[in-house]
């Protein structure tokens, strides 16, 4: 049998609907932007396989230091243990994140990153509440009350926004399709527009309407990626973030797909002055090599959990809290990362994107496109056929079309975009825009 054969009766894809789908692509190797399938063909990824291989497939400098750790530590509990590699990451992120962060906290993935995030700032006003009476489980009349003795309750988020996949990562999304079988299931969550020049005022508004009640405020600066690659501007962001900010709200930088250069900057959190008090961190953390999640948070949450009141604990961990192998890839990857010459290049992509943006929307061009944006090294576009939605088909169409010509992108529903590892080459990259082209001129 072959591989295909093998996988349609005992694999379940992610994303992928189970009927009639299509087989998966075979994948032998990977090498820099590269990937290559079991009949020698070769692909550029150009979306660094869902936005995390920052420094390509199979770097040889992150291998060789998870092999050496693999023969000292490979895994270890991290309830009253530590080890080097942990220890080590969380004192070299701590100064380069957007704000004074005094801990990290580790977990799995982008999802419990954003989850962990979530249970930290709503036990931090558990834990800060005035009476202990308020301080027991909630009951459903509870829930629906907003502030109890000065512990808020709601959360507010962005429409369209995607936090990932688990309960509480799910409720602080877009109520879309990704949610849809699970709505009753979700908790109430208060949605506003992502800010601009013309909404800024009602939105301030909102804001010091519910502001005593709100929590936290979960946002995906400047780019919200599986929402659609939708971007706004850090100007208003920042005057949204200082009136939520006016009314102590904590605020979660979901950086999952945008920290490490994505957005040009180290953290897309940099281009406001108003700063997060929790972030949440994943995808290029490990360069895309192992799975990991950081949430790391200010003094000012951590306080709220030092107490003598044992119920004041985090009660919140992971199998492989802070695996000695994942921090370790982290530890190469920044080491790659914060090279001058890998941080020339995502300054590179981000030029090279918005000449390409000049190209496309050229009135000239007449491609069928239109909303071309770009942030960094991510540049996005819709294709101005069928519904602006995640389910138009011509996703499909798409990749298919840019796979025969050796270059792999996975467009949500009509919106096209290009994320590519940092490694990619000048000809790599004129190659994946040439695709594009030569796709929409079809
Ligand atoms: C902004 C953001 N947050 C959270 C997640 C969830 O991350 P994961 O897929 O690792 O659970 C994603 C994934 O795409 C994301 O883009």
């Amino acid at each position: 049998m072959t591989l295909q054969e093998r996988d349609k009766e005992v694999i379940w894809h992610p994303f992928t609907h189970q009927k009639n789908r299509k087989p998966p692509m075979p994948i032998v190797k990977g090498e820099g932007t590269l990937l290559f399938d079991e009949d020698g063909n070769q692909y550029i990824d150009a979306i660094s396989s869902w936005w995390v291989t920052i420094h390509g497939h199979a770097n040889k400098y992150i291998a060789e230091r998870l092999y050496k750790q693999a023969l000292t530590l490979e895994q270890v509990i991290f309830a009253g243990f530590t080890h080097e590699p942990a220890v080590s990451l969380a004192e070299r992120l701590l100064p380069i994140l957007p704000n004074n962060f005094s801990r990290i906290f580790y977990s799995d993935n982008g999802s419990t990153s954003t989850e962990v995030a979530i249970k930290m700032s709503l036990q931090y006003w558990w834990n800060n509440a005035e009476s202990t009476v308020d301080r027991l489980p909630l009951t459903a009349i509870d829930g629906e009350r907003s502030t109890v003795n000065g512990q808020r309750k709601k959360i507010l988020a962005f429409n369209d926004a995607y936090h990932g996949d688990t309960f509480g990562a799910m409720s602080v999304s877009d109520r879309s399709v990704f949610t849809l079988a699970f709505h009753d299931k979700l908790f109430e969550v208060l949605f506003i527009d992502t800010p601009n020049e013309a909404n800024i005022e009602e939105l301030k508004a909102t804001i010091n309407q519910e502001g005593e009640a709100i929590a936290a405020f979960i946002y995906e600066p400047l780019a919200q990626g599986a929402g659609g690659m939708r971007m706004y501007e850090a100007h208003w962001m920042n005057k949204l973030l200082k009136a939520v900010k006016s009314h102590d709200i904590i605020c979660i930088a979901d950086e999952v797909m945008t920290g490490f250069g994505r957005t040009g900057k180290l953290f897309a959190s940099e281009y406001m002055t108003e700063k997060p008090d929790i972030i949440c961190l994943s995808k290029g953390l490990t360069g895309g090599t192992m799975a990991l999640g950081v949430t790391a948070c200010t003094d000012r949450i951590y306080q709220a959990y030092l107490s003598d009141d044992k119920m004041k604990t985090f009660f919140h961990g992971h199998s492989f809290t802070a695996n000695p192998l994942a921090c370790t890839a982290a530890l190469a990857s920044l080491d790659l990362l914060l090279k001058d010459e890998c941080l020339e290049k995502i300054q590179w992509i981000t030029a090279e994107n918005k000449l390409f943006a000049t190209k496309l929307s050229n009135p000239e061009s007449r491609f069928p496109i239109k909303n071309i944006r770009t942030l960094g090294t991510i540049i996005a576009f819709e294709i101005d056929k069928g519904k602006d939605e995640y389910l138009n088909d011509i996703a499909t169409t798409i990749t298919q079309k840019a796979l025969e010509l050796g270059v792999y992108i996975r467009p949500l529903g009509n919106t096209v975009y290009i994320m590519p590892p940092y490694c990619i080459t000048k000809e790599e990259l004129e190659r994946v825009y040439e695709t594009i082209i030569s796709i929409m001129f079809e």
